[in-house]
């Protein structure tokens, strides 16, 4: 019974992104052409461990600041074995003993897939019409009132933290604007102030994942770029870069083979001009022993403003076109490590 290669996938936003259509199966029915509210996600998620006891299972890793459970699935034989996220694990269930290759995937990985890790955030952002709510991108920690807006002088009271701000790389109470509370991007008093974060360090550090787990894929919108490490500061790679980078090539040409969806690959800063400090992706490349660390901004692409929930009815195509490029990188994964 042994663990032969681990793919992690991690979905760390509130994003807008995902998908399916319903077949049957012991996949619990999920209408992947609409958007769902996080405890449907969440019913999803415990009900497809519940209904495949013998290669499910269900992992709570923490919880967030408001209580609530930051739960995922481990897809694995061995085990007696957001909507994009919740796409893969139906493809993975619904394959597994149908279709050979899923089989494959099953029986030879572990696979981790938590489809929501900020539900505070994710529930905050569907409770309003207004733009400024919709596009909610941090957690719900209490009100920090040293904040300012538009650089007036006068403090303000603001919420929340942007838990991809919020780890222990690059850190410094002088990066601006991220040491401002209310900023979209506050990075929080301090690194890992927020149970989210800490929930996902922990987890990455635990024995089961650091030197079992070879691939992390986090899913965020927009802007379609296949980002690399490391993104606090420009022009600067890992050493194994070029690995990377080319992994990333033969996915973003998969992708691109389906219908022309193009991505633009490179670190953040690299692309965009300005570096993030305090990022996941970042802090676990450096901190732990998985090497192909990624975060993928889906589309639409950054030209589009205000963009962050693509329309529903592109969220099958893109569900699957995504679930395509995350099929190379188990490949990968399979061939250096199985
Ligand atoms: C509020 O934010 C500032 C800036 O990051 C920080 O120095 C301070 O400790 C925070 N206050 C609280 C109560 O977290």
């Amino acid at each position: 019974m042994g663990i032969f290669g681990t793919i992690l996938v991690l979905a760390l936003f509130i994003c807008g992104f995902k998908i399916t259509e319903a077949v049957l199966g012991s996949s619990p029915d999920f209408d992947f052409e609409n958007y769902h509210e996080f405890p449907e996600i969440e019913h999803y998620v415990r009900e497809a461990a519940w209904r495949n006891p013998s290669f499910v299972q269900l992992r709570q890793i923490g919880k967030s600041n408001e209580g609530r459970a930051l739960v995922g699935v481990k897809i694995a034989r061995e085990w007696p074995a957001f909507h994009l996220s919740v796409y893969f694990i139906d493809q993975l269930i619904r394959g597994y003993e149908v279709d050979p290759v899923i089989t494959n995937y099953v029986n030879k990985l572990n696979i981790y897939v938590f489809p929501v890790l900020n539900p505070d955030g994710f529930i905050f952002s569907r409770t309003s019409k207004k733009s400024i709510i919709r596009q909610w991108r941090k957690n719900r920690a209490p009100a920090n009132c040293t904040g300012y807006v538009n650089n007036k002088r006068r403090p303000m009271c603001c919420e929340g933290v942007d838990l991809n701000r919020n780890y222990d790389i690059a850190f410094k109470q002088t990066n601006y604007p991220f040491n401002n509370p209310c900023s979209d991007e506050f990075q929080g008093p301090f690194p890992f102030s927020e149970p989210e974060s800490r929930a996902v360090r922990d987890f990455v550090l635990s024995p089961e994942i650091n030197g079992k787990v070879h691939a992390m894929v986090s899913l965020h919108t927009h802007g379609q770029l296949f980002i690399l490490p490391y993104n606090y500061h420009k022009q600067t790679y890992p050493e194994d870069y070029q690995e990377l980078l080319g992994l990333a090539q033969q996915v973003s040409e998969t992708i691109r083979a389906l219908h022309g969806t193009e991505y633009r690959l490179g670190t953040a800063p690299d692309m965009l001009g300005a570096p993030a400090t305090g990022g996941a992706t970042d802090w676990i490349k450096k901190n732990t022993l998985i090497k192909y660390v990624y975060v993928i901004e889906l589309p639409p692409e950054l030209t589009t403003w205000f963009a962050f929930q693509m329309r529903a009815h592109h969220l099958l195509s893109t569900a699957k076109e995504t679930w395509h490029g995350m099929k190379v990188v188990i490949n990968r994964i399979l061939i250096e490590y199985a």
